[in-house]
């Protein structure tokens, strides 16, 4: 690949399991970004360890030491600029960003979210599909706008909805989706073949669907 490969920063909270998946995806020779940093509010964050077991540089800024939320994303984009990033990916991300940092990042910062918005934007996913009927459920990678869980849509993965899932059984057949195509949407970006148009997502040289909807047998 004659491109640099994109120095890529990860925003978690907790677990980590899609910025793991990240890490994994960005070991292969050809993939088009590096995970350069992980960065958490929460020092206790379950990810870090991972991060840092892969030798990946992390960051711990907590919101509490700060006044505000603008004086909290300041210091995120500082520290972002200090990296050298290029690409910011929120994986359970926990915090709602100010539209001043969203802006600065605009197209170049992505976010994984557990439904197909625009369906069921915010907390308690999996239990509000189950409670609602849906047969289908799933996952979405998209651009972040200044609106919790909005922005153009890059990738999404559906799943069948069983009558017997509990919020927890259906949680881990999303999962397990978003794994997929979390690293397929920042290759997408990271590769350049992304733009943005009318807040709809063109992806330049589209593979055949079957490529971007996963849907396992029932
Ligand atoms: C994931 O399911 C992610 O989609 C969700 O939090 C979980 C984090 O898990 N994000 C959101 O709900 C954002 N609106 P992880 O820490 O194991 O990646």
């Amino acid at each position: 690949m004659s491109q640099q490969r994109k120095r890529t920063a990860v925003f978690i909270s907790g677990r980590g399991s899609n910025m793991a998946a990240l890490v994994k995806a960005a070991q292969a020779p050809d993939f088009p970004a590096e995970i350069s940093l992980v960065l958490s509010n929460k020092a206790d964050a379950a990810g870090l360890e991972f991060a840092r077991e892969h030798g990946i540089e992390t960051l711990v800024l907590s919101h509490r030491d700060y006044a505000d939320r603008i004086a909290f994303d300041a210091a995120l984009d500082a520290h972002l600029r200090i990296a050298g990033i290029e690409i910011v990916c929120l994986a359970g991300f926990m915090r709602l960003l100010t539209p001043w940092l969203v802006e600065r990042w605009r197209d170049r910062m992505i976010n994984v979210h557990p439904s197909l918005l625009p369906s069921f934007k915010g907390l308690d996913t999996h239990a509000r599909a189950i409670e609602t009927g849906v047969r289908l459920h799933g996952c979405t990678v998209h651009f972040v706008r200044a609106e919790m869980d909005e922005g153009p849509i890059i990738l999404q993965a559906a799943v069948p909805v069983h009558a017997d899932d509990t919020p927890d059984v259906l949680a881990h057949r999303v999962l397990e989706q978003e794994h997929v195509i979390y690293p397929k949407g920042l290759a997408l970006l990271a590769s350049g073949r992304l733009r943005v148009e009318n807040e709809r997502t063109i992806v330049s040289d589209e593979r055949p669907v079957r490529d971007v909807l996963v849907v396992p047998r029932v």
